[in-house]
């Protein structure tokens, strides 16, 4: 499902994300690149989750990537949406639920995102669940073949007195 769903949006996808070999949008591919998820998710740095529409049809993903412990306690969140599927909520609502993950499940401080400075319509999904923009990075990340500037967003944790043990 991931694979088809990919392939009937590569070209919407292109401008916002790596540059992908063919054989990423394959079921081959995406076996591949669930099983690598799957084992970070083992070893504690990543949560993938998938998007479902109301129907319980796949329409993306979101990801808590990059988590830190110590005295971080930080994660990066990613997200996507199927071009047939914006504009409905789904991924505030995704972004929400997986806000709810980071901070109650996870136990985290604080969620970073980060989106090319023109990517207006990601921007507005961050800054209607709260995310405060904090800085732009120049040449930060390798988009559509080309290290891009990128506006940098947190949202800390509602529960900040909580007891942090450093292990
Ligand atoms: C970024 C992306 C996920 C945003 O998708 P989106 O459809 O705009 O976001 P949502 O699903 O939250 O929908 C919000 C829109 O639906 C409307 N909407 C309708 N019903 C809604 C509801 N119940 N709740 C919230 N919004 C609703 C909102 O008004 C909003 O439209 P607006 O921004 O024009 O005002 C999508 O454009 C995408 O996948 N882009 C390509 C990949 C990408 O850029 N990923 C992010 C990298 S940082």
């Amino acid at each position: 499902m991931l694979a088809s769903l990919y392939v009937e949006n590569r070209q919407f996808l292109a401008p916002w994300q790596p540059r992908r070999p063919d054989g990423y949008f394959t079921e081959g591919g995406q076996r591949e690149a669930v099983g690598a998820a799957l084992a970070q998710q083992s070893s504690g740095s990543a949560v993938p989750l998938a998007i479902l529409d109301p129907e319980g049809a796949l329409v993306g993903t979101i990801t808590l990537a990059s988590i830190i412990r110590g005295a971080f306690q930080s994660c990066s969140v990613g997200y996507w949406l199927a071009e047939r599927a914006q504009g409905r909520g789904l991924a505030t609502a995704a972004l929400r639920e997986a806000a709810h993950v980071a901070f109650t499940d996870l136990r985290l401080h604080r969620i970073q995102a980060e989106t090319l400075t023109h990517n207006v319509r990601s921007q507005r999904v961050l800054e209607r669940l709260g995310f405060h923009r904090y800085g732009v990075a120049p040449s930060y990340m390798h988009i559509a073949g080309e290290w891009q500037e990128n506006v940098l967003y947190q949202l800390l944790t509602p529960t900040p007195d909580r007891v942090v043990t450093h292990g």
